[in-house]
C-alpha cells in the first residue's frame, strides 16, 4: 500500500515551492469549459501562500503539437489572478516564461511546449528543480505519466504529496481495497491508446466493464477478442453500439447499461459516451448519468470531459466521490503503483 510523504512534514517556511498541479482543463472556444481541477488546486496553494516565500506552479495543458502555442496556460494564469484578486504580469524565470500573479505566485507556461517534459529528461528536470527548494506533486490526474515534472524532478529536490493528491489516494484506496460488489466500471471518451489497455486491466478488478464512446466505435472487435483471451476472467464485458453518425451511443445501448448498474453496489465512471460538447450528442451520456445518480451505489466519477458534462447537468454533487483523474483514476484502480506516486512513497 502506498504511503505518501506529506507536505505537513515539510519545512516550507520562507522556501520556494515547485508545485506540480493539474492544469489540464477542458477548453471550449479558448475559454475554460470546466474549472474543477483548478478549484481543487486551491487548497494546497492556500496552504503554501501562508507560509512560503514563492510558489512556482507548473503543469501542462492538452497535447500540443510541436510549435503549436495555442494551448498556452495564460487562460489559467488569468483564472488564478481572478480567483485571488491579484494583479498579473508577464514573467521570466531562468529559461522559463510565465506569469507573476500577486506577490508570491508564479505560473510557468505549458511544460509540454518543452521536449524534455514528456521524455522525462534529466536535464530538463534539473532545470525545473533549480527554480525551487522543495517539490510538491498535487497533480493526481497526471501521476500516471512518467514525465519530467512528475517523476525525474523528484531526484533533485525533497519531494512531497500535496493535499489534493493525498485525498485522491485516500478515497480511491477505499475502493481499491474493499469495493462493495457488484462493481461496475464504465469507460468512454477519447484517448483510445490510454483506455484500451485499461479496459483489459479492469477485467481483473470489476464484475462488469461497460464500454462506450470513441473506444467502442473504433475497437469493438478488439475489445471482445482481448476479453476472450483473459484467463480466469470473472468480469462481463458490454460494448455499446454507436448511432449512425458515430457521435453517440444508441439509446438502447445506454438503457442496457442502466439495467446493469441498477444492481451495482459500486460504480466507477470515466469518459462520456458521445461527443458531449455538442448538445445533439448528449443523449447516451445523459441516460447513463441519470441512471447512475438514481442508484444507491457508491459512485465514483473522474475525467475532464465527464465532469464538464455532469456540471452542466447539475449532477456532479450527486456522486460519492469526484476524482480529478481520468486515465489516472482508472490506472490507480487497476494498479496503484502510478509512476508519480511511487517516487513519493515513503
Ligand atoms: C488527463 O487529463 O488525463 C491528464 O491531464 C493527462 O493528460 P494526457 O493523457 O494528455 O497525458
Amino acid at each position: 500500500m502506498i504511503r505518501l510523504k506529506k507536505i505537513q512534514e515539510a519545512d516550507v517556511k520562507n522556501k520556494t515551492v515547485l508545485l506540480r498541479a493539474d492544469l489540464d482543463i477542458p477548453l471550449a472556444g479558448g475559454k475554460i469549459a470546466d474549472d474543477f481541477r483548478l478549484i481543487t488546486s486551491l487548497e494546497t496553494i492556500n496552504y503554501f501562500l501562508k507560509q512560503t516565500k514563492t510558489i512556482v506552479i507548473i503543469g501542462h495543458l492538452g497535447r500540443p503539437e510541436e510549435g503549436d502555442k495555442s494551448l498556452s496556460l495564460k487562460v489559467v494564469a488569468k483564472w488564478y489572478a481572478k480567483n485571488f484578486k491579484f494583479q498579473i504580469s508577464n514573467f521570466k524565470l531562468k529559461d522559463f516564461t510565465g506569469w507573476k500573479i500577486g506577490e508570491k505566485l508564479i505560473l510557468l507556461e505549458n511544460l509540454r511546449f518543452f521536449q524534455g517534459e514528456e521524455k522525462n529528461d534529466q536535464g530538463f528536470s534539473k532545470q525545473l528543480a533549480s527554480l525551487a527548494d522543495i517539490y510538491v506533486n498535487d497533480a493526481f490526474a497526471s501521476s500516471h505519466r512518467a514525465h519530467a515534472s512528475i517523476v525525474s524532478v523528484t531526484k533533485y529536490l525533497p519531494s512531497f504529496a500535496g493535499l489534493r493528491l493525498e485525498k485522491e489516494v485516500e478515497e480511491l484506496s477505499k475502493i481499491l481495497n474493499g469495493p462493495k460488489r457488484p462493481l461496475v466500471v464504465i469507460i468512454g471518451g477519447a484517448k483510445i491508446e490510454t483506455k484500451l489497455p485499461l479496459v483489459e486491466k479492469m477485467h481483473h478488478f470489476a464484475d462488469y466493464v461497460l464500454v462506450g464512446g470513441e473506444i467502442a466505435e473504433n475497437d469493438k472487435v478488439l475489445l471482445k477478442v482481448q476479453h476472450e483471451k483473459i484467463t480466469g476472467r470473472k468480469s462481463i464485458l458490454l460494448v455499446a453500439d454507436s448511432n449512425e453518425d458515430l457521435n453517440d451511443i444508441t439509446s438502447k445501448s445506454a438503457e442496457n447499461f442502466v439495467q446493469i448498474i441498477q444492481n451495482a453496489k459500486t460504480i466507477v465512471w470515466n469518459g462520456p459516451m458521445g461527443v458531449t460538447e455538442e448538445k445533439e450528442n448528449q443523449n447516451g451520456t445523459n441516460i447513463l448519468a441519470e441512471g447512475i445518480v438514481q442508484t444507491s451505489a457508491d459512485t465514483i466519477v473522474g475525467g475532464g470531459d465527464t465532469l464538464a458534462f455532469l456540471k452542466e447537468k447539475n449532477l456532479l454533487d450527486k456522486f460519492s466521490f469526484v476524482s480529478t483523474g481520468g486515465g489516472a483514476m482508472l490506472e490507480f484502480l487497476a494498479d496503484e503503483n502510478l509512476p508519480g506516486l511511487e517516487v513519493l512513497d515513503i
